[in-house]
């Protein structure tokens, strides 16, 4: 991934809009979303639920082609899912029959066997899961599977990751450990990162860019950059601030009043 990479390998949004019909009713889950990200960067995006954040992402993945405007990375519009594309869902989804290793192994793509088991190797490092090559999914925490669903959407060396809520179903220590852990992954692998949270300080430790959006119709509403060095420390007055600034943003779109108070 050279430098000469970075301007045209951008991801670009332009007018892109997304309904869901039914029989009786019809929803229009994203309205003219228009976002760029570069690569290498971290984006984090927040919203209430329904607002259209998983769409989004399935989009990007590919998984969804059903829409209008135009989605694309570099000058390759977005036609279905890619090895250059890894997703990570709020629940894990590994196979249960499968161990950590084959699971990891398992949509690794183009590579002979010696090349599977040193790629696998590595990834299982790279999150922290050594000894637990041979696990079954059921003999591992909540930490440990969403480790190895990362390492599995990492596997093909992607140059975009995806994060629907990832650490969302986790308990608030293994929710810090575990956003350390994708800020070192994103700064060795330089993977650019779209992460989907509720959680608004997540998105302030993580991301270059907080996304607001806004639900019925799910609008970006929002873009606040954070400038915060990091790694971040999420009791200075500094990010204290930009959450504040976070907050009144979200609660202002929601057309209710919020008290902030620490
Ligand atoms: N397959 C579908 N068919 C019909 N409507 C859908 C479908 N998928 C999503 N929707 C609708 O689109 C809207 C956006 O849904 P989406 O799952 O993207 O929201 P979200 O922001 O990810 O919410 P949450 O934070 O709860 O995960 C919702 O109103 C939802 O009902
Ligand atoms: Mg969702």
């Amino acid at each position: 991934m050279g430098e000469g990479l970075r301007q045209n390998e951008s991801l670009v949004i332009d007018g892109l809009h997304k309904r869901f019909v039914s029989q009786d009713r019809e929803v229009i889950a994203l309205q003219d979303i228009n976002l760029t990200i570069r690569q290498g960067e971290f984006i984090s995006i927040v919203g209430s639920s329904g607002c259209g954040k998983s769409t989004l992402l399935r989009i990007i993945a590919g998984l969804d082609t059903e829409y209008l405007g135009n989605v694309s990375i570099g000058s390759n519009k977005i036609l279905g899912p890619g090895v250059d594309r890894g997703i990570v869902f709020q629940e894990h989804r590994l196979f249960p029959w499968l161990t950590v290793e084959e699971n990891i192994a398992f949509g690794l793509q183009g590579v002979d066997k010696k090349a599977t088991q040193e790629i696998t190797k590595e990834h299982i490092e790279l999150v922290g899961l050594r000894t637990f090559e041979k696990a079954y999914p059921h003999q591992l925490s909540g930490g440990m599977a969403q480790r190895a669903g990362i390492a599995r959407a990492l596997v093909n060396r992607p140059k975009l990751l995806l994060l629907d809520e990832p650490f969302g179903a986790l308990d608030a220590f293994t929710k810090i450990q575990m956003q350390q852990e994708i800020l070192r992954i994103w700064q060795l692998e330089k993977t650019t990162m779209i992460l989907v949270t509720h959680d608004i300080d997540e998105a302030i430790y993580l991301g270059d860019q907080v996304v607001i959006m806004s639900s019925r119709p799910g609008k970006v509403n929002k873009i606040v950059p954070i400038d915060l060095p990091r790694p971040r420390d999420r009791t200075s007055d500094d990010f204290s601030q930009v959450r504040k600034i976070i907050y009144h943003e979200f609660f202002k779109e929601q057309d209710r009043p919020f008290v902030y108070a620490i």
